[in-house]
């Protein structure tokens, strides 16, 4: 039988301390070295590169390759071994996003037009988001970056050249991970997730069949072959989403924990 708790022997708050360190914890604490930042070409005027440090992190993926799960156990985990995190995704933005919504549901917007739109809404978040955080020293996780903005405008045959002088202004990430996840698979986890596919993720405005499961299945591909592409330049991770979530979570960790250990980029 065991003692009633007022009879069993009290730990000293130091020893509870350590245990909790040792059971919860089970690793050292990283303490982040500073770690300037580059733009990709002219960044945003008037901000000083090396007051910039914290640690940007981006998950890349299309929609239901897991980013969402992925992030939301990321920001447990460093939260949890005490790190301040702040988030950061696409069409977030205060200063654009419900025109970007109702321009969208229109769908009469040309391409150019709807991409200088999501580039604004990336400029806003770059300036109000991102810089802050890392001028906090904060570890800022971006769900989705400039390579979807990109691969979206790329696939639609816009000019790569004039893709990378618009995203100049954005900051090179610490570390990208993009979860690469097969369009079957992409098909079943949208359906758990929204019971549909989106018309803009289906690639629908592009004519490639009127069925939207075959046009999203082509478009995926296509959208796959272009982030194939772009790691050639930009040196992502490619990490295999069709695992299992606690696998791909791992592989997220262990390269979040090199990137926190390195005083800069380790892609
Ligand atoms: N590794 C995985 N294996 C199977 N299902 C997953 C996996 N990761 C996420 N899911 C499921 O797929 C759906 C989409 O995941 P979500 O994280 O919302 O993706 P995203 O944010 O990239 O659109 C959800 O129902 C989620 O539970
Ligand atoms: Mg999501």
């Amino acid at each position: 039988m065991k003692p009633p708790n007022s009879q069993r022997p009290r730990k000293s708050r130091i020893q509870a301390a350590r245990d909790i360190t040792a059971a919860d914890l089970g690793r050292e604490v990283v303490v982040l070295k500073r770690s300037p930042k580059e733009f990709y070409g002219k960044g945003i005027p008037g901000v000083d590169r090396s007051s910039l440090g914290g640690r940007l992190i981006v998950i890349e993926g299309a929609d239901g390759s897991g980013r969402s799960t992925q992030l939301a156990r990321l920001v447990d985990w460093l939260e949890g071994t005490g790190h301040a995190t702040s988030q950061v995704g696409l069409k977030r933005s205060t200063l654009v996003s419900d025109e970007l919504n109702q321009a969208k549901r229109g769908n009469v917007l040309s391409r150019t037009t709807m991409s200088l739109f999501y580039a604004t809404d990336f400029a806003d978040q770059i300036e109000n988001v991102i810089i802050p955080g890392l001028r906090a020293g904060y570890i800022v996780i971006a769900d989705r970056y400039i390579y979807t903005l990109m691969a979206r405008d790329l696939v639609r045959g816009v000019d790569r050249k004039w893709l990378e002088n618009l995203y100049g202004m954005a900051v090179v990430p610490d570390a990208v991970f993009y979860l690469q996840v097969s369009p079957e698979n992409l098909v079943q986890r949208n359906f758990a997730k929204d019971f549909g596919l989106d018309y803009w993720e289906s690639g629908m405005d592009l004519g490639i069949s009127r069925d939207i499961f075959q046009s999203f299945v082509e478009y995926q591909k296509r959208i796959i072959a272009i982030f194939q592409d772009l790691q050639a330049s930009y040196g992502f991770r490619i990490v295999d989403g069709n695992r299992h979530v606690d696998e791909v979570q791992a592989e997220l960790r262990a390269g979040i924990e090199a990137v926190m250990k390195a005083p800069g980029p380790t892609a």
